[in-house]
């Protein structure tokens, strides 16, 4: 069976958040499956334009004739094949979709160019493969253009985050060179919705948790009527992690290695943590990793901050979004300069060490498709403190319950600070109890294996309509 993913990210080459991790590691597991699994992504500025190349193609694209190459190269300790689009008009940029806190304007016919290019460039350059997986809205429309070229290959479409649907004012499709007809897919009114035409038109639909794709059925966010037509073609098939990328015993970002065996390295990367960001690490230090975006719950740390610290912890977060939280983290620090660091940056190797470095994990998120995060953090012996919601309900489940990790169910800072609280009563009253929580949570199995496997399953399904 053969593959195109066709995505806007993927790890390490470009990434900004989870899709990227998705792309950069999925893909090694199919083909570990015995898949034959080829990856398109832009090339962006980062990713050398010396790369092999394998032709060039001319595309129309509207109203004019665009030369694009593609240049090859491979996953990290795989034989999966990358194909770069090399259009530096697009892509050669500073950001995947935009810089500071603006996307770029023509986001709508960069990621359509992509979904057109891994089109036309699969069915000239080797074999057309049976199935095209494309992933959230950036790449949503590429049934569209296989429609438009009459290739026959099916689309499995992966929602990761309904919450980013790709509307666009009419005017903006119109260079897409797609016809009325296949356009009216994305919508009639004023506005188009790329993920809508690609909701409607895939021939199957996953997204990233049994739990979210539940949720995404009872709340569409406004895409309810065509996602509830689809239910019967919708699985949600959590994510796993790349467990090489992710290994505590072999982490080249970490200042020691450890395991569950020995978890000296652990303490000797919680003291370098300290030592390194100034803080005190007398009690409980909680870590966080992500986007600084309402959606990960920042609110209600705003909203909580003051009582948190009250219990004692520390507190080291590290990540990039709006404006807003990150003023408000720089103010934090300076009113608990050694208890509280924002590193308000994006670095593969801070978000290794935080999270090795760390006691706890919190990820209070508002709602969250899959999240990784959480899974990084239950290899990385760092206990994750959760709301119950979309991927994280899927993964961590309550001590109290027999489960790997602290879990609060309402979106309050009361019940986010209740259960932080009773994280910091473990961890000074039943230390016993902490490492044996660790010990069972580096040992879960959060690989591809068994996850890889459905998405065969669905590959499976749509070739035997
Ligand atoms: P999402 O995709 O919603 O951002 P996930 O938990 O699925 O959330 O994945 C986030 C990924 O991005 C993880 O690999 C995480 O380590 C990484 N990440 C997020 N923010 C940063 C940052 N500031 N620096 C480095 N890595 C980050
Ligand atoms: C999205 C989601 C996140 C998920 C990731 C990878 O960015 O926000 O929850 O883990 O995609 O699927």
């Amino acid at each position: 069976m053969r593959v195109v993913f066709v995505a806007a990210e993927a790890a390490p080459f470009a990434k900004a958040g989870g899709l990227g991790d998705v792309i950069g590691s999925l893909p090694k597991a199919l083909s570990q499956l015995g898949i034959d699994v080829t990856v398109f992504i832009p090339r962006y500025r980062g990713v050398p334009s010396s790369l092999p190349k394998l032709g060039t193609l001319r595309i129309n694209g509207g109203n004019e004739i665009k030369e694009v190459s593609i240049l090859q190269g491979f996953l990290p300790r795989s034989r999966v094949p990358v194909h770069f689009v090399d259009f530096p008009p697009y892509y050669e940029r500073a950001g995947i979709y935009g810089e500071g806190d603006r996307d770029y304007p023509d986001n709508l016919t960069r990621f359509a160019f992509l979904c057109q290019v891994a089109a036309v460039a699969s069915a000239e350059f080797g074999r057309l493969p049976e199935i095209f997986h494309v992933h959230d809205w950036h790449t949503a429309l590429l049934p569209l253009y296989l429609r438009y070229y009459g290739l026959e290959a099916k689309t499995v479409l992966t929602i990761h985050n309904l919450a980013f649907q790709g509307w666009f004012p009419r005017e903006a499709w119109a260079s897409l060179g797609l016809s009325e007809d296949l356009l009216a897919l994305a919508g009639q009114g004023e506005w188009r919705c790329a993920l809508r035409a690609g909701i409607v038109s895939a021939e199957a639909l996953t997204t990233v948790s049994p739990t979210y794709a539940q949720e995404i059925l009872s709340d569409g966010l406004g895409l309810d009527e065509v996602l509830r037509a689809r239910a019967a073609d919708l699985v949600g098939i959590l994510n796993g992690i790349d467990t090489e990328e992710w290994d505590p015993e072999k982490d080249e970002h970490l200042w020691a290695p450890y395991s569950h065996h020995d978890l000296r390295g652990k303490a000797l990367n919680r003291r370098k943590l300290c030592a390194e960001l100034g803080l005190r690490g007398d009690g409980p230090i909680l870590g966080m990793v992500g986007r600084l975006t309402e959606q990960k719950g920042l609110d209600l740390l705003v909203a909580g901050l003051d009582r948190v610290m009250a219990l004692g912890v520390n507190l080291v977060i590290l990540g990039t979004g709006e404006a807003r939280y990150g003023e408000f983290l720089r103010q934090a620090e300076k009113r608990w300069p050694q208890r509280l660091r924002a590193l308000l940056e994006f670095s593969e190797t801070w978000a290794h060490r935080v999270i090795a470095g760390a006691d706890f994990l919190l990820m209070p998120s508002r709602f969250e498709p899959c999240g990784l995060t959480q899974l990084y953090a239950l290899r990385y012996g760092a206990i994750p403190i959760v709301r119950a919601v979309g991927g994280l309900r899927d993964t961590v489940a309550d001590i109290e319950d027999g489960g790997n990790g602290l879990v609060f169910e309402d979106y309050t800072a009361e019940a986010m600070i209740e259960t932080i609280a009773r994280a910091v009563r473990l961890w000074h009253e039943a230390r016993e109890k902490v490492l044996a929580i660790r010990r069972r949570g580096m040992q879960g199995d959060y690989s591809w294996k068994t996850t890889a496997q459905k998405y065969l399953a669905v590959y499976e399904r749509v070739l035997s309509r």
